[in-house]
């Protein structure tokens, strides 16, 4: 619905904001018609999306979670699949031939409510790279049941799934956005992580990632979504690395931040 307001005071702050910058920094007319340049590139190489993800997507999840309450949540990705395979409790999600042979992870928490109160039969669907940075059903033709999976919680709000650890992964690096990280002197990794989305009946979709304390890129994520709620503790039983992560979900709104 559109809210002429509304659309007035963030799209003006917006505008303010860039001038602001172009003041403080003197932005010459080249530098202008060199961000027009880069704009029209990245559009032609349909990358905005990755430009918007890596500067910006962070922002409106950070927005979410001050107005939903509840667990932090993270960005999505580009790699999400619906209907991934289901995974009994204590399954494992399929791995390569050639990942066999990699550290396991062994994931599980639990899913309640603000109040506390078990989610039970919620849906927590996880995802993760193959140990060479690459996504299923995505990259290299890799088919898309591997290192995906979606596990119910049990009467108790419960999950338990292993699978295998994840690396760094590196974000497309030879479009307009690497080319742009680079010219700031910045790189294209971020830290190795786990994928999360839980969808429960009457709650409000929660997505989330876990990352690894001391791992690469951990205080250097390229699209800054870490903070250190989701940074999981070293702790590993009898060589598999234990990620331990609860999730407090609050009810879904249905009109209020939809409006
Ligand atoms: C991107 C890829 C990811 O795996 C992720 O978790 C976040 C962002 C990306 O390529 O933009
Ligand atoms: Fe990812």
């Amino acid at each position: 619905m559109a809210d002429t307001a509304r659309i007035n005071a963030v799209v003006s702050d917006i505008v303010e904001g860039i001038r602001a910058a172009m003041f403080k920094h003197n932005v010459t007319y080249d530098e202008y018609q060199i961000a027009q340049s880069f704009l029209l590139d990245a559009f032609a190489k349909k990358d905005i999306p990755l430009l918007l993800t890596t500067f910006f997507n962070t922002t409106i999840v950070k927005i979410e979670g001050k107005m939903m309450g509840g667990s932090k949540p993270s960005l999505e990705g580009p790699y999400f699949i619906e209907d991934s395979p289901l995974i009994p409790q204590d399954g494992e999600l399929a791995a390569r031939e050639q990942d066999q042979g990699r550290m396991k992870a062994l994931l599980r928490g639990r899913v309640t409510d603000l109040d506390g109160k078990p989610l039970a039969g919620a849906t927590i669907n996880i995802w993760h790279s193959t140990p060479d940075g690459r996504y299923s059903g995505f990259h290299d033709g890799i088919a898309p049941h591997y290192h995906r999976g979606r596990i119910i919680t049990d009467a108790d709000g419960r999950y338990s799934v292993r699978t295998i650890m994840p690396t760094p992964y590196q974000i497309p690096s030879d479009g307009p956005t690497g080319a742009l990280l680079t010219a700031m002197g910045r790189h294209t990794w971020r830290p190795a992580h786990f994928h999360y989305k839980i969808t429960a009946l009457g709650m409000h979709t929660h997505i989330s990632q876990a990352y690894f304390e001391g791992g690469d890129y951990v205080d250097d994520d390229c699209c800054e979504d870490v903070c250190a709620e989701h940074v999981v503790a070293e702790k590993t039983d009898d060589g598999v690395r234990i990620v331990e992560v609860d999730f407090v979900i609050p009810e879904a709104v249905t009109q209020a931040l939809a409006a």
